[in-house]
């Protein structure tokens, strides 16, 4: 059977992947058994033309390739357990996806931060271990622990529900976007996200977070179940992040969080070409927001493949990376301030922020961290953080 996923003749520059679609399972579900690469075109670059209410966010003129007398200002994670009213808002559902499934709630922790910091951007509060969830593969958060999820590799047929089904149940999620719009002002941009295949993936494969030695083993013995695997979360998160923008999310952004450790086979297979499928498939869908792809602890050389071959707009970077050695890249760039100088404060921050700031100063940049903030960081920290971005 022809997969409905096969591009009409129209969309032919998104034809990354075909997936035929066979056997039906007891559930009703659909099992996915092969996949066929077809030839890589270039993925489209949509030219990034501000309307009027865009140019008012400085956070969507630098990914525009403006560069601003400040940078605009926004941290990974920035709604959650290092902010009090974060805690108690969460109180109030008995679990964490829950939370995520309840709009109010949702909404509201996405515009504490903006509240109380008034950061340039808002990012949808989600997680990205809902898709997992969608598709079928019950995700829990243990306290303290971490997610979990039963561990495919324990199975020998995997199965999974069909993406435009599974994507039904992320309704509540697309609500939380349109509240969140609507309670922004027009200064502050909305950021609506997904994780990248792989990182998705290694959580599905290994059941948890922590080694990524079962993902990664799995990846040479079940290589083509995991090629297929890899084409389901494309698919679904490419159609996942377009129902974000159409709700009113203005920019997307990736997070490849696993994509260290990998060689560069490994990392063209498994991180390259999924990422290549959703920007592909975004424009083909005639979405045009500008993508931040996050390919967290990749090599220079892997960042820079990334960069070149997967179509994003612009790249975040993380706390190790060189700001220096992607400015001839031509991309915004995003980063990269360590987390932890938001634990420790003082003299070593106020230095921090000022190599940060310096190091970007040859690109358009968004200033963020290397990877979230964490939940002892203090938020007396946060507010001194932006006051020397923006120079006040
Ligand atoms: O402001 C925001 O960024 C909020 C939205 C957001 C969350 N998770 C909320 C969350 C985003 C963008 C994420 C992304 C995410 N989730 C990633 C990629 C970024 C990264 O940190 O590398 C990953 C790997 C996950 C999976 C995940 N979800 C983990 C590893 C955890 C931590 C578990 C723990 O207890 O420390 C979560 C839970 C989670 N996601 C929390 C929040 C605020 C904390 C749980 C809670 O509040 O009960």
């Amino acid at each position: 059977m022809v997969s409905k996923y096969r591009p009409s003749p129209d969309q032919q520059q998104d034809s990354t992947f075909v997936i035929p679609m066979e056997e039906k399972n007891r559930s009703g579900g659909l099992a996915w058994s092969k996949v066929e690469p077809e030839s890589l075109g270039p993925v489209p670059k949509p030219p990034i033309l501000l309307s009027d209410l865009q140019q008012k966010k400085k956070f969507l003129r630098v990914l525009a390739g403006d560069r601003e007398e400040s940078p605009p200002v926004w941290i990974m994670r920035q709604a959650g357990r290092y902010l009090p009213e974060y805690r108690q808002l969460r109180a109030r559902a008995r679990s964490f996806l829950e939370f995520c499934y309840s709009p109010a709630l949702a909404s509201e922790a996405a515009l504490q931060p903006i509240r109380r910091f008034g950061f340039d951007a808002a990012i949808l509060f989600s997680d990205i271990l809902t898709i997992p969830d969608a598709l079928g593969r019950k995700v829990h958060f243990d306290e303290g622990k971490g997610p979990r999820l039963a561990p495919l590799v324990e199975e020998q047929n995997w199965r999974f529900d069909e993406p435009t089904r599974a994507l039904q149940r992320l309704a509540p999620v697309y609500e939380t976007v349109e509240r969140t719009r609507a309670a922004l002002d027009p200064q502050t941009a909305l950021i609506g996200f997904a994780g990248g295949p792989w990182t998705v993936a290694c959580y599905m494969l290994q059941g948890e977070g922590g080694e990524k030695d079962v993902a990664r083993r799995a990846a040479y013995q079940r290589a083509h179940e995991v090629d297929v695997l890899l084409v389901i979360l494309a698919e679904t998160t490419a159609l996942h992040l377009a129902q974000q923008a159409r709700m009113g999310a203005d920019c997307l952004q990736i997070f490849e969080s696993w994509a260290q450790g990998l060689s560069t086979a490994l990392f063209t297979r498994l991180v390259i070409a999924p990422t290549r499928h959703i920007v592909a498939r975004l424009r083909a869908l005639g979405v045009s927001a500008p993508v931040i792809g996050f390919p967290r602890a990749a090599t220079e050389t892997q960042i820079e493949l990334y960069a070149r071959e997967t179509g994003v707009t612009a790249l975040s970077l993380d706390t190790a990376a060189e700001p220096a050695s992607f400015r001839n890249l031509g991309l915004p760039l995003q980063g990269n301030l360590d987390p932890q100088l938001l634990v420790t404060g003082g003299a070593p921050l106020e230095r921090g922020v000022r190599e940060c700031l310096d190091a970007f100063s040859a690109s358009p940049h968004i200033f963020n961290l290397g990877h979230g903030i964490t939940p002892d960081a203090s938020p007396d920290n946060v507010a001194h953080m932006i006051r020397l971005v923006r120079g006040a």
